[in-house]
């Protein structure tokens, strides 16, 4: 496939800092997949974060780069993806602006994600004007590139639709020259998502405290792996168990070989094996999944200037696409840098 054939995607994530398993399985995993079939952008959403990190900034500079380091760790590759910081490229806060325009209140309202995080983060006060406006901004980001797809969880569809809904407002106010359509509709890619829980047996998550990283080393996962929670009804060594009911065995399902599987399966069945012994393969199949990366990571750690370039060729490759479309949507909207005197009217004398 040569690039102009490919289809475009643009995903982004928050920085939340160093990823853990969750982030990975939920998403990473699936970029660095889509970067042998598509054209990718791809970008930490600095942005995004302050909409409910507002009153404490401090950590958002290092989460980004945080981020940066564990998507090169994966195997982002900025030889074939554009990686870059939404803050980076202005134009993104540019077409917020103007979809904010278009936009009515009540779709805003009407995203579930709205009141729901509201009532999730009550410890934050996000009856802010940024905070409703989210989704608008996801839209802009999105469209600004002309993204065929967009790669999201199942949370994330409802901001892809809402997505095409302004996109479609805005296409019929404002047609391109001839009538051409400015901005094609998005349409979301679902991201297939294994079930992944925390040590605790609830989804992975930096506000559970029950996440493995992909940064962890060795000593710090075996540690974590000891006290994850297994089936509940396995309570003594002679029960049999169920892997499909236990967070172990969820693990084992993602990144364990076959022959370890099956050992599991019939081992934890029978009782023939102990969770600790169980435990312990986990832990092994992890480690040698994640040690490619943390190698990958240690190589960029020791490589500021590097990263720093990395990310500096992707704002700049992402800033002259969305500048090319602002061109069209500014000329769209009677915003023309062309400044220029009224056009006298036919058949009238002044
Ligand atoms: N809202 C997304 C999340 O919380 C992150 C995000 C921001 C995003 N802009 C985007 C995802 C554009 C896809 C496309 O996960
Ligand atoms: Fe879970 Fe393994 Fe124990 Fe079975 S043996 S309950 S899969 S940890």
């Amino acid at each position: 496939m040569n690039e102009t054939s490919k289809k475009r995607v643009v995903s982004g994530m928050r920085p939340t800092g160093k990823l853990h398993l969750g982030n990975y399985v939920g998403a990473l995993a699936n970029w660095v997949k889509l970067q042998d079939t598509h054209e990718c952008f791809f970008f930490i959403a600095d942005w995004h974060a302050l909409t409910t990190d507002y009153a404490d900034p401090s950590q958002v500079g290092s989460n980004s780069y945080e981020v940066a380091l564990d998507w090169l760790a994966a195997g982002l590759d900025p030889e074939r993806t554009t990686m870059f910081v939404q803050s980076h490229v202005p134009q993104h806060a540019e077409l917020h602006l103007l979809f904010s325009m278009i936009t009515p209140l009540g779709w805003l309202e009407r995203v579930p994600t709205y009141k729901e995080q509201q009532q999730n983060l009550d410890t934050k006060d996000l009856s802010t004007y940024g905070f409703l406006g989210y989704p608008v901004l996801q839209s802009a980001d999105i469209t600004i590139y002309k993204a065929d797809f967009v790669p999201v969880g199942q949370d994330q569809v409802a901001h892809v639709e809402l997505t095409r809904e302004i996109v479609r407002r805005f296409n019929n106010f404002y047609p391109g020259k001839n009538g051409a359509v400015i901005l094609p509709e998005p349409h979301p890619l679902l991201t297939p998502t294994p079930k992944l829980p925390g040590t605790d047996g609830r989804k992975m998550s930096k506000s559970y405290d029950n996440y493995i990283l992909l940064s962890d080393p060795e000593p710090v996962i075996r540690q974590k792996l000891k006290t994850m929670v297994t089936d509940p009804a396995r309570v003594r060594r002679t029960d049999p168990g169920n892997p499909d009911v236990c967070p172990v065995g969820d693990l084992h399902k993602i990144f364990s070989d076959g022959t370890t599987l099956e050992k599991v399966y019939a081992g934890c069945r029978s009782a023939g094996i102990g969770c600790i012994e169980c435990k312990g393969w986990a832990a092994d199949n992890l480690i040698k999944t994640l040690a490619p990366m943390q190698e990958r990571r240690k190589q960029y750690e020791q490589n500021p200037k590097q990263v720093r370039d990395i990310i500096a060729a992707g704002d700049a490759r992402a800033r002259a696409s969305a500048e090319s479309t602002m061109t069209e949507v500014r000329n769209a909207m009677g915003l023309s840098q062309d400044f220029e005197p009224p056009q006298q009217a036919a058949g009238k004398t002044p």
